[in-house]
């Protein structure tokens, strides 16, 4: 497909201009004042409404297998959900058994990407340590182009895994030039507060963020930055959830440490009083590291509009209420949707009251994800990048009046405001949604790898 774009305001690295953009065989190819329409080429009036690369979504979890199922969105119904919201690309997970081979693992994870309309990739997941895992990394940096390796300190009965392991990994990374991704909090001490927790019989949803006060995100952030002092590899934490963890990451990047931050839009759109209300609403965000306190969520405000934070993830992992419901604290699978929403509650909240710039919208949603987890091509509107674009218009629209293309059944922000959405989403210069409709046909994604 030809396009022209005509009238828009482009939103570049580092300026906004007001431009036309060619896009020829899925690339963009021209950006100039005035442009004509060639004959084989659709036109969009773009006037008065934002150009912005298409969202890259660096945390998201499809197909996910747990105890009470799978997570309710497949590559199908996740992909058509993140377009729907401006994303395009995004990177979800693989979970190895214990004893299975990483690119064993890899290969089984691939074939359960059917119907994937977006473009994808794979953080490698370590749940334990045995001497072949640094050259089975290596397999998955060679031959897959793996460039980030996921760690979990929590979960420590199923897939967690303990310090001593972290820096074995970090080390190899470091050695590969690849990233580890954390999810950082403290295993040991969360599995003691929930058995106690049991113990006494508290457990009813409220106990699942009791047993996970602050202090076990931040000092195993703690932790973490000291082992990145020691083994220097490029380290990145995932959704961080509280302000001082943040302040620990900030101090840390002061002091040019390789450490970066993700944060999602639960931790800075809710606070714990989520957790009040009837138990079929509060279980929407039942998620881990959960919704904090207000001090949190202002502190995660103010981290955001201060440079800490490199990207803005989902962790999109929705369950229907049936898994959710009916279950002690302990056995209610984790995880709350929001891959639709990410780019419309980051614009609502922070770029339409100016509190962050449109050009840091785009790093925190795009091109930062993509330079830091090596998506080449995508992520900015230059030259010979992916015609991966949004057409965003300001409109404003309860986000319960906006159809919802998860299969989850609990959307944890139909309560917000939504004060811009993406008029056309373009993905390798084919126009996928258009005016608040997917298009008919939506051609299968690539798998990409990352060198
Ligand atoms: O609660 C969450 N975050 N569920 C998804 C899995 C994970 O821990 O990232
Ligand atoms: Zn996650």
């Amino acid at each position: 497909m030809e396009l022209l774009i005509k009238n828009g305001q482009l939103i570049l690295e580092d300026q906004i201009i007001t431009a036309d953009l060619r896009i020829s065989k899925g690339k963009i190819i021209q950006i100039e004042p005035d442009l004509s329409r060639m004959e084989n080429e659709i036109q969009i009036d773009a006037k008065s409404a934002y150009v912005i690369p298409a969202g890259i979504d660096p945390h998201v979890h499809l197909k996910l297998i747990t105890p009470a199922g799978f997570s309710a969105d497949d590559f199908e119904s996740g992909s058509k959900a993140a377009i729907a919201g401006g994303t395009t690309t995004f990177i979800d997970f693989v979970t190895p058994e214990k004893g299975e081979k990483l690119t064993d693992a890899l290969q089984k994870r691939l074939e359960e990407v059917k119907n994937c309309a977006c473009d994808y990739a794979f953080h490698m997941s370590i749940v334990e340590w045995r001497d072949s895992i640094p050259q089975e990394m290596e397999a998955c940096v060679q031959s897959f182009g793996i460039s980030s390796f996921k760690t979990y300190l929590a979960y420590r009965k199923s897939i967690g895994i303990d310090f001593e392991t972290l820096e074995k990994v970090m080390q190899t990374a470091k050695k590969l030039g690849v990233v580890v991704t954390i999810h950082a909090e403290l295993g040991n001490t969360i599995d003691e507060l929930r058995e106690d927790s049991i113990q006494k019989g508290h457990i009813g949803l409220e106990n699942h963020s009791l047993t996970r006060p602050d202090y076990t995100e931040y000092e195993a952030i703690e932790k973490v930055i000291g082992l990145v002092e020691k083994t220097q590899c490029t380290t990145y934490i995932v959704h961080v959830s509280t302000s001082k963890s943040l302040d620990l990451i900030a101090e840390a990047k002061n002091k040019n440490l390789p450490i970066f931050a993700e944060t999602c839009p639960q931790y800075f759109s809710f606070n714990n009083e989520v957790y009040k209300g009837l138990e079929e609403e509060a279980l929407a965000y039942l998620m881990s590291p959960p919704i904090r306190s207000e001090s949190n969520r202002l502190g995660i405000c103010k981290h955001l509009e201060k440079g800490t934070i490199t990207a803005l993830g989902t962790d999109h992992c929705p369950f229907k209420l049936e898994q959710k419901k009916g279950k002690i604290f302990t056995e209610i699978p984790n995880g709350a949707q929001g891959i639709q929403h990410r780019l419309s509650v980051l614009y609502s909240q922070f770029v339409i009251n100016k509190r962050i710039s449109l050009i840091d919208f785009a790093k925190l949603t795009a091109s930062n994800p993509a330079t830091f987890f090596r998506i080449n091509n995508k992520g900015k509107i230059a030259i010979g990048y992916d015609a991966d674009l949004i057409i965003w218009k300001e409109e404003k629209k309860p986000i319960a009046q906006i159809h919802e293309y998860s299969k989850g059944d609990l959307n944890i922000y139909k309560t917000l405001t939504s004060f811009g959405r993406a008029d056309y989403v373009i993905k390798n210069g084919i126009i996928l949604y258009d005016q608040e409709k997917l298009a008919d046909y939506l051609p299968n994604g690539n798998y990409l790898f990352r060198n």
